[in-house]
């Protein structure tokens, strides 16, 4: 293991660790499996990052998730009110019961295996447009040529956006990966206006006319599962903002596995059998959210023997859990794709856990087939440790990822 030193207050906002946090990780659940962490704003969190630990924390109901109690707890320790965008905020994941369990059921009676089966074919096609793309323009790089554009496109595809519409909804939703960067010009609060309006005039379309599509199954349900145009919106701004990052991370961060164990790619290509559990273990190899959504403790809570007062935020590192060794038999930082159907927690746990995970595994497996028989002499272009992140609190995302075909 290497040691990083005395960590910062703010190692989590470092280089170092957007670069490559499993150190950090490693050591903190050696010496401090609840550490407190500073962001360079001043806001005070506590990091849990051992695996049963991260476990109970994401089904402990006193850590709760609802939006409205969590921006009371940011602007009372930064001495200013902070208000939830309560229109596209006020959706399931940011909920506590007992207004999560509608909300949820809803989208799970919606959002079927079934429903994601059907739409497997369509994707096909949309990877190789994408691919063809990459080749005709010259470009290079598998994160703007694939990764960024075929999660969003598919989601679209899901909620039932028209074809045609695809490059206004690129746009406004690659505005939406930098919500939580300042925005000087306000682009970015233009284009979420642009996409709300855009979206509300499409449920409307579908209460009037139902298609096969998710929304119209969200707004047509029976009573008990129905949504409401407004919770319609909101939960459609959870599908993209919980779909489209997280799938593009797990492509990126797949891709650049495979790219540099080629030998794990190579057992996947003789093999392709081998594909759905190799994706189980790349979800916990990469860990495309390095960290939950936060949460709020709604009364004092102790967890590991650290107390810690109501109204604090906590940050529940899963790719702390996902490489830690007494939960992956001291190998949790190799690439081993044969590795029995590891229980990672990419996903979550407990009643927040993913409701997408069946759509983006199936996308991920495809992908990774559809680039690996089109090119097969497929290699990075770049040596491994040129290959860089951005920083993040959830999801680091990857600069690019040069290839050579
Ligand atoms: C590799 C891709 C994905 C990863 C790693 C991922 C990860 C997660 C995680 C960790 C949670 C729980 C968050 C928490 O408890 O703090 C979650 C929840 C959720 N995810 Fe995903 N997700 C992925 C893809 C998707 C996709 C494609 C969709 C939909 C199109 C989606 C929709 C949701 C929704 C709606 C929730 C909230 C569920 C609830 O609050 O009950 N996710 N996801």
């Amino acid at each position: 293991m290497t040691n990083t030193g005395t960590l910062s207050r703010y190692w989590m906002f470092s280089d170092e660790y957007t670069q490559d946090p499993y150190p950090f990780l490693a050591q903190l659940r050696a010496e401090q499996p609840v550490c407190r962490v500073e962001t360079p704003d001043g806001v005070r969190a506590w990091v849990v990052s051992r695996y049963d630990d991260v476990r109970d924390a994401l089904s402990d109901p006193r850590l709760g998730r609802d939006i409205g109690k969590l921006y009371a707890a940011l602007g009372k320790q930064l001495g200013q009110e902070i208000k939830p965008a309560d229109e596209i905020s006020n959706h399931l994941a940011n909920s506590d019961p007992p207004r999560h369990t509608p909300l949820r059921k809803a989208l799970t009676f919606a959002f079927t295996p079934k429903r994601v089966r059907g739409l497997r074919d369509g994707w096909e096609k949309v990877v190789d447009d994408l691919l063809d793309e990459m080749v005709r323009t010259d470009n290079r790089d598998l994160v703007s040529g694939l990764n960024e554009p075929l999660p969003i496109i598919t989601i679209a595809q899901l909620m039932g956006v028209p074809d045609a519409d695809w490059p206004r909804f690129l746009v406004w939703t690659n505005t939406l990966r930098r919500v939580d960067a300042s925005d000087p010009t306000g682009i970015i609060a233009e284009h979420t206006r642009q996409l709300s309006d855009y979206l509300k005039a499409l449920i409307a379309t579908k209460q009037r006319t139902p298609q096969d599509d998710l929304i119209s199954a969200l707004v047509h349900a029976d009573e008990d599962k129905r949504l409401t145009a407004a919770e319609a919106l909101s939960t459609a701004f959870a599908l993209m903002t919980g779909g489209n990052d997280t799938t593009t991370s797990l492509l990126n961060g797949s891709f650049a596995a495979l790219l540099t164990h080629t030998g794990e790619a190579d057992k996947i290509r003789a093999d392709w059998s081998l594909l759905p559990n190799a994706v189980e273990e790349l979800l916990r190899f990469t860990s495309p959210l390095i960290n939950s959504l936060q949460r709020v403790t709604l009364e004092p809570v102790e967890l590991c023997g650290v107390k810690i007062p109501k109204d604090e935020i906590i940050i529940i590192s899963l790719a702390g859990a996902n490489h830690d060794p007494h939960a992956f038999a001291d190998r949790a930082a190799e690439l081993d794709i044969t590795r029995p159907k590891p229980a990672h927690v990419s996903f979550g746990y407990g009643i927040h856990y993913c409701l997408g995970s069946h759509m983006s595994k199936a996308l991920t497996e495809l992908a990774i087939r559809r680039v690996y028989e089109r090119f097969p002499g497929i290699r990075l272009a770049v040596h491994p440790s040129e290959v860089r992140y951005r920083p993040g609190l959830m999801v680091r995302p990857m600069i690019d990822l040069p290839v050579r075909f």
